[in-house]
């Protein structure tokens, strides 16, 4: 009898410790599906990216070693790079297919006509050279700017709009990682 009694509760700390398994489990699976259907979303990824330069510009801001500078500076021209590819090829021709007003898309391709220029010269340059700083400083207004015009504008009209927002995020995430591969492995680019 002893020994029934002891099986029946070994069986049923087994069970109760799968069934605290099996739901802890299901809370992760429900954790990644939300984080997943999150990090799609077209507007929320492009406002995560104008955080993230801000944080840079502001880090950059701060430092005075010439190496953290340098390295501060490479990435947020590495992401401005990629941030404006996304909108210029995906992002902005699907809110054109929707928005019965082009003017918003217009003014901000124009401001990105202005920007691309100066990260790509940027990019020859090393921080510390003074060219470099007083076109740095020029870039971080205009790009400051921008994303203000942008959030008030563009971005704000896309959340209203039937944009497919998280479709269009998942082949966006995509893109991004397809052009942040390439900068690693340039000899891959064609
Ligand atoms: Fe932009």
């Amino acid at each position: 009898m002893e020994r029934q009694l002891k099986a029946r509760a070994a069986w049923t700390s087994a069970s109760v410790l799968g069934v605290a398994g099996l739901g802890y489990g299901i809370f992760r699976w429900i954790r990644r599906r939300g984080s997943a259907a999150r990090s799609a979303d077209a507007v929320e990824l492009l406002r995560q990216e104008h955080e993230k330069v801000r944080d840079l510009f502001e880090r950059f801001e701060k430092v005075a070693n010439p190496v953290e500078r340098q390295s501060i500076a490479r990435e947020t021209l590495e992401t401005l790079n990629i941030h404006n590819a996304l909108e210029e090829e995906l992002f902005m021709p699907a809110l054109r297919r929707v928005l019965n007003n082009d003017s918003e898309i217009n003014r901000a391709l124009a401001q990105h006509q202005q920007e691309n220029p100066l990260i790509a010269e940027l990019q020859t340059l090393e921080a510390g050279d003074p060219p470099f700083e007083a076109k740095y400083q020029a870039l971080t207004q205009v790009v400051r700017a921008h994303f203000r015009d942008e959030e008030a504008g563009l971005l704000a009209a896309a959340e209203k709009a039937d944009i497919h927002a998280r479709r269009l995020g998942t082949r966006m995430a995509w893109r991004r990682k397809e052009l942040k591969s390439k900068l690693l492995r340039p000899e891959r680019v064609v």
